[in-house]
């Protein structure tokens, strides 16, 4: 069995089927893309992947272990972690603390450690503040910890999201386009930070409209039309597959209607 295993899964708004019987699974240290259209499911997909939804059918299980329809923190605490398609950054905190949220889903402490400051809470903190400015560093953002979020640009508040999303101590990140609203240089560089967090042996799950990042990075791709899945295979398999040219060609003469 994979490390992310996918089964079946399918979720419905009313009428609408927006994810139909999806099958996927990541092995571990994989960079796997979910690509397709707009509106075709993919962050559904995620949305259920976190527990933000419930699925309707099918399965999901990591590292072995069934984890569909259970509780955001609970996934976060089994080691999935994930970045949104809309920015969700606290804008008035720093840069730090934004991180350290993401520390602190895990913390070791108790409530009273927490009110008496005492050396377990202060060593503690001391350690995951060390963790976060390392995760910083090594996005290029050392020094910018003690700005405002709001106050970094678009590319680097992407950044900082991601390095929340490892500051969770999880070990396979969702990531639903990282590179939106970033500049190509900006992108290249997220290509890089990408392939090192695999050599980090993180395992990255990743939803991206560009694609000159998907296909430099993927080692594999499914992609979904309609909230299903209609190919999946290498790069080089999906660029030349007449169905997902189709796809795409289609959402184009639509949106241009
Ligand atoms: N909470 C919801 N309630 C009702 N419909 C929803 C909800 N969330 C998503 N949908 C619908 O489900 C379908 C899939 O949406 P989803 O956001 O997963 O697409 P997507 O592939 O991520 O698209 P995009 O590339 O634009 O981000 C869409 O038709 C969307 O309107
Ligand atoms: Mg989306």
């Amino acid at each position: 069995m994979a490390y992310l295993q996918v089964n079946e899964i399918t979720k419905r708004f009313g009428g609408l089927i927006a994810v139909d019987h999806v099958n996927f699974e990541v092995e571990k240290g994989e960079i796997v893309s979910v690509i397709g259209p707009n509106g075709a499911g993919k962050t559904t997909v995620f949305n259920m992947l976190t527990g933000v939804y419930s699925i309707d059918s099918g399965e999901i299980l990591f590292d072995g272990k069934a984890i569909h329809n259970q509780k955001p923190l609970k996934i976060v605490e089994a080691g999935i972690s994930r970045t949104f398609q809309n920015i969700r950054l606290f804008p008035n905190m720093r840069v730090i603390e934004n991180v350290l949220v993401g520390t602190h889903i895990r913390t070791q402490y108790n409530f009273f450690d927490t009110i008496l400051r005492n050396k377990k809470y202060q060593l503690e903190e001391s350690e995951k503040t060390k963790r976060a400015i390392d995760i910083l560093n090594s996005l290029g953002l050392g020094d910018r910890i003690h700005d405002y979020a709001s106050n970094l640009p678009y590319g680097d508040q992407r950044k900082v999201e991601i390095a929340r999303a490892i500051a969770t101590g999880a070990q396979l990140i969702l990531l639903d386009e990282p590179a939106a609203g970033m500049n190509p240089q900006e992108s290249e560089e997220l290509l890089h930070f990408i392939k090192e967090l695999r050599d980090k042996n993180f395992t990255i799950v990743l939803i991206e409209h560009d694609m000159n990042v998907v296909m430099h990075i993927s080692d594999r791709i499914y992609v979904i039309d309609h909230g299903k899945k209609i190919a999946q295979g290498t790069p080089e398999e999906i660029i030349n597959n007449e169905r997902v040219i189709e796809a795409y060609l289609g959402g184009t003469r639509n949106a241009g209607d």
